[in-house]
């Protein structure tokens, strides 16, 4: 973590100030040159070259529940602090109550009160009791969601609760006996107490136990409430209190958003990163996320402060992670932390780096080899059996996995690091292991990573920066003088970063130019994420995103599409392309896809249009005659925004294509063209 900030929301239209900045820089700088190119320049390929094969899952997805992108956002649930855990350590005016409040209708009476003496699991401490003493109308809670409840017209919403009966109104001179059973009214409201839709619930019992119901909407409401109300005497205990809407991703239950997932999807990762980022090493040794407590049933996982300020239920946890990576048909790729802490935050309450005590590290290594187990292991081993009772049988294939999160690199780090890497070694050496070289592209924590991979020969290594558009416009040879002796490359974390973090379209070319090059050096890099995915509008700490979202739309930024646009055009072998004369604006890549022999060629030109390329084809492979064009272009300040989402958009096109063709490449774009094997 290199930079805890809070910043204004990207502003769609830039002031005169930052176009005359803007300008200033396109004009001055050797990287952005809005000069034409003379003369017109000739790419020739030679499409009966062998090429070079290169890692056919460069292009893939960062996730860190940082901007509220888990809980609130991808996770579906809508209920917020939905297990009554929060707390004022979290923020210091959370408490188990926040987002519910007492409702009392209509001459109903009572009250509500948190309490921990019978609690539905250790890990979930708290939950709340509803006295009621005249029930009226109802006497109960109402929660607010997360920024309130997007509710849809016609759609179905799936409610659940943990409830018991603690006494009954006899408590207050009644006749009521436990028998009795306690009934509820579970409703969908908007603020002005407009019902959406309802259902009812019956408990009789002094045991927990799971109630549920289905209620479908009968109108739209994106800052609706979910309203629990008693309507008999008595007291009851309740926890875990959830709403799902009944359209998750894939219909998975315990699933996650739809169309913030879909858009994930579209992205055609090959890998998904999880769970950061800063969050995997956390802000003290207690604050470290450990898989083990996101796995099992939901009200028994043991949430946690998120070092980003808020709390994660761990509502998507690794099994949630893992299925989603097989739906979208991406490899997973967790991170575990290195028995370290995170170095940078201490101002978020937190300790700077702390090693894990030393006789404690066995029992951080049996649950990095559990990981393993879990998600690879037979059905008859202790930790495949866990995932086989969670619905998944089957192996869940883990390739990779990344040990620390950017750490400094002390000694601290370095023993810890060697003692969970030897222990994988020996018992897996079929899983890929990723060292860390710390926040920056070079510097001391980058040379330190940099030796311990070379001393324990390392398959590789994850580098993270995040950069003015101009470095990486200045920086696309970086690869190109990697030794291959030494080990492979994750570039996990990258984003190009303008001084005022909006997600312009200068910033999007830049990172496209520099995929040029990672493509280009897919020998040794073999994987690449974006950081970070995904924003909520409102509740942003980190920018640029790529996914800025509400609770009811969602904005695809430049970079977005960027990411997209080589995630659906990957290949597994690099070619070679010529250009003459050299052209400074243009990065050229082109790969061929081993499946579909399809070769693609992209042009990022961050400079003038060149009106006329000549692309000359050599070799004897039969093309198609047309080939599939998609460009994005744009003005270099241009940004898309909640209400512009389709500033920058990919525009597709078939043109036609031969043995040589010519094409005219826009100032300032992105060009793929996919040309067919005939
Ligand atoms: O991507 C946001 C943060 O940036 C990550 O949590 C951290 O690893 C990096 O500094």
């Amino acid at each position: 973590m290199n930079k805890i900030e809070t910043v204004k929301p990207a502003r769609p239209v830039l002031g005169l100030r930052m176009v005359i900045w803007v300008l200033g820089v396109a004009l001055a700088s050797p990287t952005f040159d809005g000069r034409a190119e003379s003369p017109a320049p000739v790419l020739t390929l030679d499409l009966a070259q062998p090429g070079k094969s290169i890692s056919p899952d460069l292009m893939g997805i960062f996730f860190e529940d940082i901007n509220y992108a888990a809980d609130g956002g991808l996770y579906a649930e809508l209920v917020q602090n939905r297990s009554f855990e929060y707390r004022a350590t979290e923020q210091l005016n959370w408490n188990p109550m926040t987002a519910w409040e007492l409702t009392t209708r209509d001459g109903g009476r009572g009250s509500l009160q948190i309490a921990d003496a019978v609690p539905l699991h250790p890990h979930n401490p708290y939950y709340v009791v509803v006295e009621t003493q005249e029930p009226g109308a109802g006497v109960g809670l109402v929660n607010s969601g997360f920024d309130g409840i997007a509710i849809q017209a016609g759609e179905s919403y799936e409610f659940s609760v943990f409830a018991r009966q603690l006494f009954t109104g006899n408590r207050w001179g009644g006749k009521g006996v436990l028998e009795r059973a306690a009934k509820f009214v579970v409703q969908l409201e908007t603020k002005d107490r407009v019902v959406l839709g309802a259902a009812t619930l019956e408990l009789s019992g002094r045991d927990w136990q799971r109630l549920a119901a289905s209620i479908t909407a009968t109108n739209t409401d994106s800052g609706a409430r979910l309203v629990v109300l008693s309507v008999t005497k008595g007291g009851v205990a309740l926890d875990e209190i959830s709403l799902f809407p009944r359209k998750t991703f894939q219909a998975r239950a315990n699933g996650l958003r739809a169309d913030l997932a879909q858009a994930i999807a579209d992205l055609k990762p090959k890998f998904m990163r999880f769970p950061g980022g800063c969050l995997v090493h956390g802000h003290g040794l207690g604050n470290m996320y450990r898989w083990k407590d996101s796995i099992g049933p939901i009200q028994q996982r043991r949430g946690q402060p998120n070092l980003w300020g808020y709390h994660q239920s761990l509502g998507l946890g690794y099994f949630e992670y893992f299925q989603f990576c097989e739906d979208i048909g991406a490899k997973p790729l967790p991170v575990v932390p290195a028995g370290v802490c995170c170095q940078n935050a201490d101002h978020q309450g937190g300790t700077g780096q702390r090693g894990v005590p030393l006789e404690e590290m066995p029992a951080h290594i049996q649950d990095v080899l559990d990981l393993v187990e879990w998600a690879n292991g037979p059905t008859n081993s202790t930790w495949g059996a866990k995932r086989a009772a969670a619905g998944h049988p089957a192996s869940f294939n883990l390739q990779y996995l990344g040990v620390g999160n950017e750490d400094h690199i002390t000694p601290v780090f370095k023993k810890r690091f060697q003692l969970i890497h030897d222990a994988l070694k020996a018992r897996h050496p079929e899983i890929t292991i990723i060292g860390t070289t710390g926040p920056f592209h070079s510097g001391e924590d980058y040379e330190a990573g940099w030796k311990i991979a070379d001393e324990l020969r390392l398959a590789m290594v994850d580098e993270h920066y995040y950069e003015k558009p101009e470095w990486f416009l200045n920086n696309l040879e970086r690869y190109d003088k990697y030794d291959r002796a030494k080990s492979q490359v994750y570039v996990g974390e990258y984003a190009a970063h303008e001084s005022n973090r909006a997600n312009t379209w200068r910033s999007a070319l830049a990172e496209a130019a520099y995929l040029t090059s990672l493509e280009r050096n897919g020998d040794i890099v073999r994987l690449a994420s974006y950081a970070p995915l995904l924003a909520k509008q409102g509740r942003t700490q980190w920018r640029p995103d790529m996914i800025y979202f509400n609770n009811t739309d969602l904005l695809r930024s430049a970079n977005y599409y960027v990411q997209q646009l080589f995630g659906q055009n990957a290949g597994d072998v690099y070619l070679t392309p010529t250009l003459a004369p050299a052209t400074t604006n243009l990065a050229v890549s082109c790969v061929r896809d081993s499946r579909t022999s399809e070769v693609i060629l992209k042009l990022v030109n961050h400079g003038a249009t060149i009106p006329a390329l000549h692309v000359r084809l050599l070799g004897d492979k039969q093309i198609a005659p047309t080939a599939m064009q998609t460009v994005l272009s744009g003005d270099l300040a241009a940004v898309n925004a909640l209400d512009k989402p389709a500033v920058i958009l990919p525009q597709t096109a078939r043109i036609p294509v031969g043995r040589s063709f010519t094409c005219e490449v826009l100032a300032n774009s992105l060009t793929v063209i996919r040309l067919e094997a005939r």
